[in-house]
């Protein structure tokens, strides 16, 4: 996908880190970890899974036995809840701070690591009482608060496996996420601040479920304190359910003890085709790998503070909001609404007045704050920072250079860390004692083994481009697609027989440094956000007016990718300014605002192989002004 290169590459620029990066470092020699796991990586791994709290010990590290659906620490008893609470509240840690929340109107609460778990052990309580078991499913649709982590954890100590649905989403994609799960409970607040504005959780949810089978029940947090429709006898006050004496036990819930192949969450996440789908994680596996990732990679220490700018409501927050922090023992900041509000400056300001010490966010964050000028960042104290992060997407030299100099003041080295929804923790990343090379993501991870290969399956020669591949497996990996194991063999396992397919084209170059150019199936990544081009057709085919629709991404300077939408409507139907303002408010009131295409085309007829299937690469090609022959094979 010529097009879609945003990276001028400049492979042999390198950024060494300094003495002080390298003495502190968890990981002082990041090349020799490699090949020490490289040479045993079932040592490698139970070494890791040794730093964390099990019932009991597994018997077997990976078992694969029936590739590709790969279990990891098989026989072993334990819960994400185990290592994330349990074991800190039994130490001192009980009295250090877990969380420090910030409202976007400037509200401020803090749970230390004792009073998060007396939260979740209560929630705990009410979900049990709702008669949520062992193996339900769990809907959780929120804003950016700390009942959010409250509901996550306390689903998975009593073994039941959440489905967080990102409090962006709306109508159309909640609601095929509810009823594709099945979910038993659903979770949601009367609704959240985002940019000076309300946004309507709870009216949300009435009208999706309003569209499916309804769960038994609805929980409401008030957050807003806005008027919300309460359904009888399905819908209950979070704050009402917490201060019932719901057992004579309430502030106590034991952690249920899970095998380490049990599952954990569910996550939807666009793929090519269809539905999107659920990738399924499981206790085990996963709390080992975003553990020593986050470990290792942001070289947490105890009296860190950690800043994750992501939404628990895609991979990101999973796994280093929520379980990856928690499970260190560390202290997160989590702030609930936009970085520009009131002024560009919210987020340095929140660096400066808790001190954060590692911050971990988007190109796409940076390249929109960059617009307001260095100023903003300037009239704030960011000394305290030690280290940034970057994930989403390939982050281009421009930005990197700006966050490097303005935000880490050049003595702050960036992760820029590539991984996704599937496997659960970083695949590629530096570590703070490895020379950066702005762009790339650098290595893999030790134990993970990447490579880049061509339509054949061979490695490409350095400098080419080719598909990314990882060819061992991990314990952070995905297991299947919920409900849908042979589309995961399918999606990810077949196309390299052996190997997992990762979705993405990449570089790797002379030293071995990766560079990630973007996807080559019909993913878009709209300001990081994950969205698949089957989705926004299928909603817009909902609209009166529309016959077919084709999307596609085209590169956009801030998000990265921009929609792009080719319509032919309906006959009798006139394509207007008017008409195009009601699709656009359509595509947002069904999917969401981050849906929202950039630009809408009205056509009378589209690109389309012999058997019916749009040729996307076509568009994208006339779009561009490039000949067809231009695009890369690819796509193809
Ligand atoms: C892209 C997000 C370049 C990539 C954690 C991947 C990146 C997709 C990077 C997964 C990075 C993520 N450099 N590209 N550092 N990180 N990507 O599932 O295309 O939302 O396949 O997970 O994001 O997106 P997902």
């Amino acid at each position: 996908m010529k097009e879609e290169k945003p990276i001028a590459q400049n492979t042999n620029e390198l950024f060494h880190p300094s003495p002080e990066i390298i003495a502190q470092a968890n990981v002082k020699d990041p090349e020799a970890a490699r090949l020490e796991a490289a040479k045993d990586i079932q040592a490698y791994w139970a070494k890791r899974a040794e730093e964390l709290d099990w019932y009991k010990k597994w018997d077997t590290v990976l078992d694969d036995t029936n590739k590709p659906f790969y279990k990891w620490f098989t026989g072993g008893k334990t819960n994400i809840v185990l290592n994330a609470l349990d074991r800190h509240v039994k130490t001192w840690r009980r009295n250090k701070l877990a969380l420090i929340w910030e409202s976007e109107k400037g509200e401020v609460r803090t749970f230390s690591y004792h009073a998060l778990n007396r939260e979740v052990c209560k929630f705990a309580n009410v979900l049990k009482s709702m008669g949520v078991v062992k193996g339900d499913l769990v809907t959780i649709y929120m804003p950016r608060i700390p009942e959010t982590v409250i509901a996550m954890l306390a689903t998975a100590k009593i073994g039941a496996v959440h489905s967080v649905v990102y409090g962006g989403f709306s109508v159309e994609a909640l609601h095929g996420r509810i009823e594709d799960s099945g979910s038993k409970v659903v979770i949601t607040a009367d609704g959240g601040n985002m940019n000076g504005k309300k946004i309507e959780l709870k009216k949300i949810v009435d009208e999706a479920l309003q569209r499916s089978g309804a769960p038994e029940h609805v929980v409401v947090i008030k957050h807003l304190g806005i008027d919300v429709m309460m359904e009888q006898g399905r819908d209950f006050w979070y704050h009402e359910l917490m201060t019932l004496p719901i057992s004579k036990n309430g502030l106590k819930c034991e952690t249920i003890e899970m095998d380490a192949e049990d599952p954990l969450f569910i996550l939807y996440t666009s793929g090519t085709t269809g539905k999107p789908k659920a990738i399924l994680h499981t206790h085990g596996g996963y709390s080992v790998g975003v553990h020593a990732t986050l470990k290792d990679v942001f070289d947490l220490k105890e009296e860190d503070r950690w800043w994750c700018t992501a939404d628990p409501g895609w991979i990101t927050g999973h796994s280093y909001i929520v379980y990856g922090p928690l499970i260190a023992g560390a202290t997160s900041v989590m702030y609930e609404g936009a970085p520009t509000y009131p002024y560009p400056d919210r987020w340095w300001s929140i660096i400066e007045k808790y001190g954060v010490t590692i911050f971990y966010s988007t190109p796409t964050a940076i390249r929109g704050l960059m617009r307001f000028g260095e100023s903003w960042a300037n009239r704030h104290d960011l000394s305290s920072l030690r280290l940034l992060g970057s994930v989403g997407e390939p982050i281009n030299p421009e930005a990197w250079r700006w966050f490097y100099k303005i935000i880490g003041k050049e003595k702050c080295p960036i992760m820029d860390t590539w991984w996704q929804t599937e496997t659960g923790m970083f695949m590629m990343a530096p570590m703070p004692a490895q020379p950066l090379k702005p762009g790339s993501a650098t290595k893999p991870f030790p134990g993970i083994d990447a490579d880049v290969v061509n339509a054949e399956g061979k490695s490409v020669a350095p400098g080419e481009e080719g598909f990314l591949i990882l060819k061992n497996p991990w314990p952070a990996m995905m297991r299947t697609i919920f409900k849908d194991p042979e589309r995961y063999v399918k999606t990810y396992w077949s196309t390299y027989p052996g190997y997992y397919f990762a979705g993405d084209s990449a570089r790797k170059d002379k030293d071995g440094y990766f560079w990630v150019i973007g996807r080559v199936d019909d993913v878009i990544k709209v300001s990081g956000y994950r969205l698949g081009t089957a989705e926004i057709e299928s909603a817009f085919i909902t609209h009166h007016s529309v016959a077919e629709a084709a999307v596609i991404g085209l590169p956009h300077e801030i998000k990265g990718m921009a929609i792009h939408a080719y319509l032919i409507l309906k006959a009798g139907n006139e394509a207007n300014d008017t008409l195009v303002d009601d699709l656009r408010k359509h595509i947002s009131h069904e999917l969401g605002p981050i849906a929202k295409p950039e630009k809408i085309e009205f056509v009378t007829s589209l690109p389309k192989t012999r058997s019916g299937k749009i040729m996307r690469r076509v568009l994208k090609a006339r779009a561009q002004g490039m000949s067809e022959g231009d695009i890369s094979t690819l796509e193809e």
